[in-house]
Order: C-alpha cells, then structure tokens, then sequence
C-alpha cells in the first residue's frame, strides 16, 4: 500500500505532499481507497459527503444487530505535508482487515474502512470537513461557498471532481451505521519516544479553532512615501504575531501565525491589505479566548472566527477498555484535530490509538513513524476491532 501511495502529490523539490480535497491527486487517493477496498471484495459507498467507506459485511446488517466499528482517516495533507497524517490511519486499517481474515475472526458486526474528505481543510480554510458535514454542524450552504486561494468555491470544486455538492449535510442514514470509531493516527509529538510503548491511547483533544484577520491599509510607493505618511497593515500583522506568542506564554497555549496572504505582494509597494491566519489551542476554551482577543487587540482588528473545536474526551469506557486491551498501552491528550473528535463530540463511541514518532515532527516531510511501530500499531488495531466485533463463531 505504501509503495502505491508514496508518489501521489509527492512534490519533487520539498518531498512533501500536496493532497488537497478535491483535485486531480485527490481523485488519485479515492481510487486508490477504491482499488483496495475492490481488491478485498468490501463493498465501496460514497457518502452524501465525500466521504468513502469500504464494508466488510452488511452495513445495515448485522448478526447481534450491533452497529458498524469504523476504523479509518483521511488521505488528504496540509500543504508539504508528511507521508503518515491520515495515511497511516488508512493503510493500518485495510493491514487490519486482513490480520483479522488471515487469523480467521469472522466478526459479528459489520466493519468499515472509511477515508474522510478534507480533513487538514488545507484548500477552503475549514478543517473535518467530511465528518463535520456528516455530523451535521457544518452548514452545507457555507461549505459549498467557501472559497479556495484561486477563488474557486467548494461546490465548484466537488463537481468538477465528481462529486455532487447538491446533497451536503447531516447525514443520519450514514450516521445510523456506525457503532463506534476507532482512529489510529502518527503521533504528533514527542509522547512516546521515552516510553516503552510503541502506541498510545487518545484521552481527548484540546479546544482549539482558526481565525482569520484582515488588516486594510493604503497602497503607495516604497521609495517616496515618507514613513510618516503610510498606512502599512504589515506593522499590524507583526504586532499581532508577537501578541500572539506572549498571550499563548502567559496562558499555556499555542497560537501560530502560520498562513498570510499580502496584496498587491510586491516588493516595492506598501501593502494595501494583509490577510493573516491565526489558529489557537489550549487545555481549556477560556485561554483560547484570551489568546484571540489579545491578538485581535494587537493587530486593531476583530478576528473572524472560521472554525471551532470545542474540547473531546474520548469515551471513557471505551478508552479504559482499549488502553487495557493494548496492556496498560499510555495515555495521551493531544492538541491535533481529527475527524474522530467530531464524531465524538456528536455522540459516537469514539477511540484513538497513537503510533509512535521518533521526532515528534508533523504537518512536515519530516514526519515519521518506524516500520516495527506501525507493524505494533497494526497488531494493537486488529486486537481492538476483534475485541469490539466480536466473533460470530464464539
Ligand atoms: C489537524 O491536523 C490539525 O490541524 O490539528
Ligand atoms: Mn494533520
Ligand atoms: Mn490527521
């Protein structure tokens, strides 16, 4: 599965990859997901949504009348991303499919593998896309409007890729199918490399969101217009990256400044305009809160909010029961985003495993996982999908 991967959206100069939601590399990703859910004979569906499952049963059969146990992530990167943020997700859970047929577990529940759409939302701004429409808390009409760098809209995008914008939004027949999720992701910090444990077990993610500033000034020459005389957003931009690391200090957070757009972007006029990305996390929502207003009064702007994750605990049970499972596997909160926490906080039974990453390095080409810890993270995954499936023989 990696060597099919390894090349798609692979840019030559950074090695990292380019998958953003609904472009041509994407399209390559969804057959890809096709081809290997074809090559196990699971039944592919698209939801309403872009997102793809691959069943392994009847998903709205099932012999004790459980739901489905989804395992899966996303395909999709942040620009020069690396190789294992969503695919080690994917890849892990097809690997796991076939542990549990080479070891003859005929499960009790359906299984799928799904690959949510735009999780990174590196292309439109929002990330969890898929899983936000899907759950419902995403407005359909402001997913179809919202606009990529070019202009493009969302709705534009999905049907040229082939997707029907036309019916976005909650889901409850898909929602009605899964039981419960289980994610396996690279872990996104340095957690695990002191530990003797090559996955851990996700205990919740922090409240965190995205803001966007527009910082107007006036447009004038560089050589003639007196210092004085300028009206030059840049000096904002910069106060509001510095309020943003002493406000994040001060509280315990993290903000990053970490997308800007300048216009007319030319080396010898003063901006008539910065366009500034703002994204803030913390243990609790109230320290996100002052970290943005902090920021929003350095720059003499009001930050637009384009998306909020509140706080996620995972499902204790479920988290004690896998942690157990995985003997005694660690513990950790995390600060990413992932479409498992969307659908937790929508109500399902939802757990994540962390695969070990030797630098802690991600959203990078220098992310990485090695091969023995993703083989563990297999092993740890097919233990947890036959412990929740059960098996019809038994
Ligand atoms: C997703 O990777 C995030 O930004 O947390
Ligand atoms: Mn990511
Ligand atoms: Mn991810």
């Amino acid at each position: 599965m990696w060597d099919d991967l390894r090349p798609v959206g692979r840019h030559e100069a950074t090695g990292g990859y380019r998958r953003s939601a609904w472009t041509g590399t994407d399209r390559t990703l969804r057959e890809w997901f096709a081809g290997e859910a074809a090559a196990r004979g699971m039944d592919l569906t698209v939801d309403r949504n872009g997102n793809q499952w691959a069943w392994w049963g009847d998903p709205d059969r099932s012999e004790r009348g459980g739901r489905a146990v989804v395992t899966g992530s996303h395909l999709d990167s942040v620009p020069d991303g690396g190789a294992f943020d969503g695919p080690l997700g994917v890849v892990s859970a097809f690997a796991a499919v076939d542990r549990l047929r080479a070891d003859g577990h005929e499960p009790a529940r359906p299984v799928a593998v799904v690959s949510f759409a735009d999780e990174e939302g590196a292309r439109f701004g929002v990330p969890c896309v898929g899983s936000r429409l899907l759950t419902g808390v995403l407005d359909p009409d402001r997913a179809r409007g919202l606009r990529d760098a070019d202009g493009a809209t969302m709705a534009d995008a999905m049907r040229s890729a082939g997707h029907d914008p036309a019916h976005l939004g909650r889901d409850d027949d898909t929602l009605a199918r899964i039981g419960s999720y289980v994610e396996l992701h690279v872990e996104q910090g340095r957690a695990l490399v002191d530990q003797p444990a090559a996955v851990g077990v996700g205990h919740g993610i922090w409240p965190h969101g995205r803001w966007r500033l527009d910082l107007r000034g006036e447009a004038n020459h560089a050589g003639t217009t007196r210092l004085a005389d300028r009206d030059d957003p840049t000096l904002r931009l910069a106060s509001a990256v510095l309020a943003a690391r002493t406000a994040a200090e001060q509280v315990g957070a993290v903000a990053t400044v970490g997308k800007v757009e300048v216009a007319p972007n030319s080396t010898n006029a003063v901006p008539s305009l910065v366009r500034a990305w703002l994204d803030v996390r913390a243990a609790d929502e109230a320290s996100v809160r002052a970290v943005v207003a902090a920021v929003g009064a350095a720059a003499a702007a009001d930050p637009a909010e384009e998306s909020w994750s509140p706080e996620v605990v995972f499902d204790e049970s479920l988290r004690d029961a896998v942690a157990a499972l995985l003997g005694g596997a660690p513990v950790l909160p995390t600060a990413a985003g992932h479409d498992a926490g969307i659908l937790a906080a929508a109500g399902v039974p939802t757990a994540m495993l962390f695969v070990r990453n030797p630098t802690g390095v991600s959203h990078s080409p220098a992310e990485h996982a090695e091969r023995e810890d993703c083989l563990a993270g297999v092993d740890a995954l097919a233990a947890v999908l036959a412990d929740l499936t059960g098996d019809r023989q038994r």
